[in-house]
């Protein structure tokens, strides 16, 4: 059986709606939404992300129909989701200069680099299309302030340099051999990465409704603006769980303490993409969503033949 999930004119609110509500989502577990036009937008920390790939994959497949997923060669590496400047107690800043755009010619020397390791999973958008969001979302705040991040080349240079000194897979190796394809307490994964790091972070947890397994997703640690290592205390958007027993006496965390973290190897086999032929068409357009922020968005049309 064939039916088609085609964009056209007449629903195009409906065909925003999707690829909109990833990137809401994201805002709101990051926790950085637009403060407004005052200036100058202050922060205290650079939380730098990294992200499962296998679990972001899963994750976009599941939150919405017609969602094709793409993994890194090896899957099984974490990748950069992005460094976001943040104020401790607060949201954001995000999206600090309203006429930066992103200019991809700037990362030339770089790009098979973050190809290879800040992965755009939603293979139904450009590779470029998280890169973009990055740098708009959070980069172009951090440049403001950081003269180490004030270009593109830096910011994303900057990531692949963090990433190369502070990758997951090397905590997870040298402290807990914590490896793919098992279940681990949250406890476990925060005493490794705890080890390692000498400093507090955040694990994210996103919890599969069908399965009602949490999964490990993704990865935070912060540094000062003098690029230290610091504690991730004060960021938003977690809780800060109390952990009885641990050696760590707290996590920040949205996982369930009480119940074990998957750490899953490969996608799910049962969700493997029934998708039998693409004709991606790509089309950008602006509009200004919100009158207050006079925001600029880009959206991509997707058409999606699946079985
Ligand atoms: C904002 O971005 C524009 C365009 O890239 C740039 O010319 C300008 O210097 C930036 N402003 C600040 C405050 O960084
Ligand atoms: C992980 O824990 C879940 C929930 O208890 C369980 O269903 C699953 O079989 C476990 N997986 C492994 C690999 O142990």
């Amino acid at each position: 059986m064939l039916f088609r999930i085609v964009c056209v004119a007449f629903f195009i609110q409906l065909c925003l709606a999707a690829p909109n509500s990833r990137y809401d989502d994201e805002d709101s577990r990051e926790n950085s939404v637009n403060e407004g036009v005052d200036q100058p937008h202050q922060f205290d920390l650079l939380i730098f992300t990294q992200r499962w790939p296998i679990t972001a994959c899963h994750e976009w497949r599941e939150t919405g129909k017609g969602h094709i997923c793409g993994l890194p060669t090896p899957a099984t590496v974490w990748t950069i989701h992005g460094i976001w400047p943040t104020k401790r107690n607060t949201i954001g800043p995000a999206f600090c200069n309203k006429s930066a755009i992103f200019d991809l010619s700037q990362l030339t020397t770089i790009e098979q680099q973050l190809e290879d390791h800040w992965v755009n999973v939603e293979k139904n958008k450009p590779d470029y299309s998280l890169w973009e969001h990055e740098w708009l979302k959070h980069g172009t705040c951090a440049a403001e302030v950081i003269d180490q991040l004030n270009t593109e080349s830096k910011y994303f240079s900057q990531g692949l340099a963090w990433l190369e000194q502070h990758s997951v897979n090397a905590a997870f190796a040298s402290s807990g051999d914590i490896r793919p394809g098992y279940n681990y307490s949250l406890t476990t994964l925060n005493k490794a990465l705890f080890d390692y790091y000498g400093k507090n972070v955040a694990i994210e947890c996103f919890y599969d409704h069908k399965t009602h397994q949490q999964l490990l997703n993704e990865v935070r640690i912060c540094f000062d603006k003098q690029l230290q290592s610091a504690d991730c205390d004060g960021i938003v958007g977690m809780e800060r769980i109390a952990i009885p027993n641990a050696r760590v006496g707290t996590v920040i965390s949205n996982c369930n303490a009480a119940n074990p973290i998957f750490y899953p190897d490969t996608v799910p086999k049962d969700m493997a993409p029934k998708v039998i032929d693409i004709k991606a068409k790509y089309e950008t357009i602006s509009t200004v969503s919100d009158e207050q922020d006079k925001q600029q968005e880009t959206y991509e049309f997707v058409e999606v033949i699946v079985v």
